[in-house]
């Protein structure tokens, strides 16, 4: 099977755990947890060393955590987000760019994507935020901005719009790990911005998140909140509500070690999206998402096809009938379905783009500013197997799979 994603291991990953074994730091804190922030800091640094100074990017530090989701929840926490509230979001994005919101008992008031980068459309943003203020009086707490399959969002319209409304940005940059725009290291413009190191990302640490604070105090407090809240005195005693976030040393161990091939990582999902882009060339009805400029440097986490609906499939010569399976609030096209299942009948895992979340049951109920961007690319979209263990002949394979079933 050639998966999406797999974790790929660096080999150094396992010197760290078993030091961390032989000292007894199994815990979370310790030399791997201090060793991995300082290591994603280093590099957080180095990406940004041509990025002007005005913007204080080097006061920004890094604190390890139990996941990205866990990231987003202290994130929105330390921004002040309480119960009431509203948080403008993007509605397509995996639901854990928006949990964390209603975990604080705010609101999420979900917005379009624009076609460019599939990431938040800034003028219904806009729309949005007067429309909200309009309604209810008062201004959204934040918005969380998410840089999907790695695609840098249009952060240089975003930030203007957030600083005229004077709202903060938190950055999902869960998929984005080392994404750039103008540069800049996507997850580092926004107030706190986020990675994830779950088993199918950038690097992985199994499980396990980041969050990118503006300084380091707020990273002293950040931590405060992942271990519990407890006070700095030699008894239990809270005067807030804490939460069980940090990550542990085990886990830091392994991040460690995958940090020695990031750069590998990032190169190799890049080189992919060259291949797929250049084998896909002139393949009527597919349309590989790619940067529409210079200024957007994705990492190409995934690299996502767009299908036209009038693409047919045939398999040995004859027009599949394979039905998407229907859910409340739409399903992928059949032709996306039926593709979907022939890459798997050869050993091959694709699956459709994130479900636009204002689409879904549990959501639907939230206030959406929507102009149907999103569900067309839901309906349409494939993301295909883009991971280190993803060879050039695989992706040759995958890509005369696909050509020779489509009419
Ligand atoms: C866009 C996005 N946000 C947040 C998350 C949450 O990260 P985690 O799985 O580490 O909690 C993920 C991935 O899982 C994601 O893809």
């Amino acid at each position: 099977m050639i998966y999406m994603n797999l974790a790929h291991l660096s080999g150094r990953e396992k010197d760290f755990i078993n030091e961390a074994f032989d000292t007894n730091w199994v815990v979370p804190l310790g030399p791997n947890v201090n060793g991995f922030e300082a290591d994603l800091e280093a590099y957080m640094n180095e990406t940004n060393a041509n990025v002007t100074e005005s913007q204080n990017l080097n006061k920004k530090r890094v604190v390890a955590l139990s996941s990205g989701t866990a990231a987003v929840h202290l994130g929105l926490l330390d921004i002040g987000v309480q119960a009431g509230d509203e948080v403008l979001c993007q509605s397509l994005t995996f639901c854990a760019s928006v949990n964390p919101a209603i975990y604080l008992g705010a609101k999420p008031i979900l917005i379009d994507s624009e076609p460019d980068t599939y990431n938040m459309n800034p003028a219904l943003l806009e729309k949005a935020i007067l429309d909200r203020i309009r309604i209810t009086g008062r201004k959204p707490k934040a918005i969380v901005l998410v840089h999907l399959y790695g695609m840098p969002a249009k952060v240089d319209e975003i930030m203007v719009i957030a600083a005229r409304h004077k709202i903060p940005v938190m950055e999902d940059a869960a998929e984005a790990l080392g994404s750039t725009f103008d540069g800049q290291l996507c997850g580092t413009f926004g107030q706190y911005g986020v990675w994830s190191f779950n088993g199918n990302k950038m690097i992985t640490t199994s499980g396990g998140g980041a969050l990118i604070c503006p300084n380091i105090e707020s990273k002293k407090n950040a931590i405060f909140y992942a271990t519990q809240a407890k006070e700095p005195i030699p008894y239990y005693q809270n005067k807030n509500i804490g939460f069980n976030y940090r990550l542990s040393n085990i886990c830091a161990g392994i991040g460690r070690g995958q940090m020695t091939v990031l750069k590998e990582h990032i190169a190799h999902h890049r080189m992919l999206h060259d291949i797929y882009t250049h084998l896909f060339e002139g393949v009527e009805g597919i349309t590989v998402h790619s940067a529409h400029n210079k200024r957007f440097n994705p990492n190409y986490w995934l690299t996502t096809i767009l299908i036209d609906p009038s693409v047919k499939i045939f398999i040995n010569g004859k027009e599949s009938l394979v039905r998407s399976i229907k859910s409340e609030g739409g399903q992928p096209n059949d032709n996306v379905e039926q593709l979907r299942i022939y890459l798997e009948q050869n050993g091959i895992e694709s699956r459709a783009l994130w479900k636009p979340l204002h689409c879904m049951p549990a959501y639907s109920k939230y206030p959406a500013y929507i102009d149907g961007v999103s569900e067309s690319l839901f309906k349409r979209g494939l993301c295909l197997p883009s991971g280190p263990h993803v060879s050039i002949d695989d992706a040759k394979t995958i890509v005369r799979l696909i050509k020779e079933v489509l009419r």
